[in-house]
């Protein structure tokens, strides 16, 4: 896969530090691919030390521009870092890094710039997710890496292929299809798809192929299969399939589970005690898409902050006649008799401060939360290119022209917290839906954790 000698096996990329040099590192000494997360990875300061993403700057484009020097920077030193770890094998051709970006973070386009320029030689490609990014080939193929756009639906990668891809075809390592019901992190379901009804992803990938051979893709260039991939051996009628052509699998939450994982101890250890059900398809991420987490306290929290929902009208117009008299002040807001009496009871029980939402709708919060809200949106920094939360967009106006909604949060605080030994329960905690497997699956009875060697020569058993 993109000239390289590789086990058909790979390690997703996972933001913002779950896969760093020494996951991706390990990965690539042992035959396979690894990825590095280049959304706001860490970098050192000279003795080692991970030097603490804090950002100085008063206004919000500035704090963007330190964004995107942090990102750069971490992004270049994770890349080095794991080349050196693995330069054994990947010097002879064998084993490769990539580097993984979310399209839709801020800055994207010059982050890549920036790392690509500063590590030629030493990655394979880019994998890169979430929106369209039509722009991807052509920065690809101007650093001579490859690129591996992840989608969930043939027609996105027709659409991609036809505006874009086709200009820069053999830099085109391989095509990702991440089945947007099962993976971890963010998903791509689009409004054709039905979230509470998952697709099997054996036909969705051979409509994949078929796109691909339509638009003069070889077979041997390969579909990588995300999501819901824990043993092989569930797979083999997808192995050596002429209907598929070259498959390869990428794997992202089972191997948050070795040695060389950078996820704190806590996160590691709450894996092993995962069940069905715990993870969570949810609409809460600040980037619009569906995301797949645990369902922790965090989530939680979430959940019920959105159902303390109340629809208003500035009029008294329909069902809406009745005054609120609670968590606005002297405002005037119209609602339901229903919404009236549920919104008394909410503040009777201490969510006493009503916040809009962008969609003429109240939550009800704790002040605690509301200073807590406001101030996560006062600190924003734009690391997304619009966000729902914050209402930033990395545009002329540095706005998305809707107001900020506080059903949703700041993704960026909560994904290096957690990454940096935070709170488990009280972060966001990204996990794919096979999670629950961790305490079925004997290999780890005990509570054994497998260096990334033992876990890579376990699949290839088949296990
Ligand atoms: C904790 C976590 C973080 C992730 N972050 C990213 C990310 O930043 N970018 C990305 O393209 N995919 C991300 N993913 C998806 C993985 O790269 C991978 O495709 C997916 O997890 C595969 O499905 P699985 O979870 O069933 O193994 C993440 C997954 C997890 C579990």
């Amino acid at each position: 896969m993109g000239g390289r000698e590789v086990w058909p096996l790979v390690e997703g990329g996972k933001g913002v530090a779950a896969t760093n040099h020494l996951s991706s590192g390990a990965w690539a000494l042992a035959g396979g691919v690894g990825t590095i997360s280049a959304v706001n990875a860490d970098s050192y300061d000279p003795t080692g030390r991970i030097i603490p993403q804090i950002y100085r700057a008063l206004s919000r484009r500035d704090r963007h521009e330190e964004l995107i020097s942090y990102a750069i920077d971490g992004a270049v030193s994770q890349v080095q870092r794991a080349y050196d770890m693995a330069a054994s094998e990947l010097s002879r051709g064998i084993g490769a890094l990539n580097i993984n970006v979310l399209w839709e973070m801020g800055g994207a386009q010059r982050v890549l710039h920036g790392v690509l320029e500063r590590t030629r030689g030493l990655v394979n490609g880019v994998t890169c997710g979430a929106g369209m990014p039509y722009k991807l080939s052509e920065i690809a193929g101007q650093y001579g890496v490859h690129y591996y756009p992840i989608i969930s639906s043939a027609r996105a990668f027709r659409a991609l292929w036809k505006r874009a891809y086709s200009r820069a075809a053999e830099w085109l390592g391989a095509v990702v299809y991440e089945d947007p019901w099962l993976a971890g992190g963010h998903n791509g379901l689009s409004n054709a798809e039905d979230p509470r009804v998952p697709q099997d992803p054996y036909p969705r990938v051979k409509e994949l192929r078929a796109v691909m051979r339509e638009s003069g893709i070889p077979d041997s260039t390969p579909i990588v299969m995300a999501g819901g991939v824990w043993r092989l051996d569930e797979w083999t009628d997808w192995i050596d399939n002429p209907e598929l052509g070259q498959i390869v699998f990428q794997f992202g939450t089972r191997p948050l589970l070795t040695q060389e994982s950078p996820i704190p101890e806590a996160w590691k250890q709450r894996l092993l005690t995962l069940e069905k059900g715990d993870i969570l398809l949810h609409k809460f991420s600040p980037t619009g898409f569906y995301s797949s987490a645990v369902r922790n306290a965090f989530l939680r929290h979430l959940e019920a902050r959105s159902e303390r929902q109340v629809a208003f009208s500035a009029t008294a117009t329909g069902d809406h006649q009745f005054l609120l008299d609670v968590g606005v002040g002297r405002k005037n807001y119209y609602v339901t008799r229903d919404d009236l009496l549920r919104a008394r009871q909410w503040h009777g029980l201490g969510f006493t401060e009503a916040l809009k939402t962008p969609d003429n709708t109240l939550v009800f919060v704790a002040p605690e939360d509301k200073a807590a809200i406001r101030q996560d949106q006062a600190d924003c920094m734009g690391c997304l290119s619009q966000c729902g939360f914050s209402s930033w967009a990395d545009n002329a106006t540095n706005s998305t022209g809707r107001l900020a909604d506080p059903r949703s949060f700041c993704i960026q605080k909560t994904l290096q917290d957690i990454v940096h030994g935070g709170d488990t329960e009280q972060n966001l905690m990204f996990g794919g839906h096979s999670a629950y497997r961790f305490a079925k699956d004997p290999f780890y009875s005990n509570g054994f954790v497998p260096t990334v060697r033992q876990l890579v020569d376990r699949i290839l058993t088949g296990a």
